[in-house]
């Protein structure tokens, strides 16, 4: 099969990626508070509907407005590409439902708007509140259904089928990971990199923002540290010189 490159269109980055992601690969984007990983995701979508491509956002955290005005501030007019019927959000507030009929919601607006690219923000918080309204369930359970699993299992068993799903359906996706600041490991739940086809890191010290590939699966990706700003999106600094942890 050929492989077909997904252009991020965030800028140094497909440099860096020899081209772009290979299309309908999943790719988890981590880092802790405030890196930039929504203005990422909203990013890679905006620069699929300049080229045509629809982009859904499905999002835990942040509603539709809230994403129109922060892509706003940056310039970005995602309005018009929603009147195109290029650029859709999907977004879920409290945790009310169960995993598994949150995951039915994504894939339903999957069927209908029929995304190229798609962004979920975030994995983690998906997954946190999946295993709350598991534990809730489970403790409402009596003796007589022991085969029930421990809402973790639940939660990781859901979470990998929708992956899959995403995968055999071709959407080139950026499924967002956090990482609690000071915490060692590119995810909080720590399986997502695992399952993921590429990890892509942001993290943030005293000296900087900085990006790294860690993996992306069929494309022989550069392995350094880069820096990058924020201004009128994510702007990767390509200087040659790369730092070392
Ligand atoms: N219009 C803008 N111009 C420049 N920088 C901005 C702009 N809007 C936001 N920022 C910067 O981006 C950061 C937030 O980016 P973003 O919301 O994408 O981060 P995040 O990683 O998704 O955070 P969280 O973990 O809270 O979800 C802000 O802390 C601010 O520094
Ligand atoms: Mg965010």
């Amino acid at each position: 099969m050929v492989v077909e490159y997904v252009s991020t269109g965030i800028s140094g980055l497909d440099r860096l990626l020899m081209g772009g992601i290979p299309r309908g690969s999943v790719v988890l984007l981590t880092g802790g508070p405030g890196t930039g990983k929504t203005i990422f995701g909203l990013e890679f979508l905006l620069r699929g509907c300049e080229s045509g491509e629809r982009g859904l956002y499905v999002s835990f955290e942040q509603d539709r407005d809230m994403m129109l005005k922060q892509a706003e501030s940056l310039g970005w007019d995602l309005q018009k590409y929603e009147m195109k019927g290029l650029f859709s959000t999907l977004n879920f507030h409290m945790p009310e439902h169960h995993v598994v009929d949150v995951i039915k919601r994504i894939e339903k607006e999957i069927d209908r708007f029929k995304p190229d690219r798609l962004v979920i923000d975030s994995l983690s918080v998906l997954s946190l509140y999946a295993e709350a309204v598991a534990a809730v369930e489970l403790s409402r359970m009596t003796k007589a259904q022991p085969q029930h699993l421990p809402p973790r299992l639940i939660t990781m068993g859901a979470v990998m089928g929708l992956l899959s799903r995403l995968k055999q359906k071709r959407i080139t996706t950026i499924a967002i990971g956090e990482v609690p600041e000071g915490h060692h490991g590119l995810t909080r739940d720590t399986y997502s990199e695992f399952i993921s086809d590429g990890v892509i890191e942001l993290s943030r010290d005293e000296h900087g923002k900085r990006l790294r590939i860690v993996k992306m699966r069929a494309v022989r990706h550069d392995e350094g540290y880069h820096e990058y700003e924020i201004k009128n999106g994510i702007r990767i600094k390509i200087t040659g010189r790369r730092r070392k942890r």
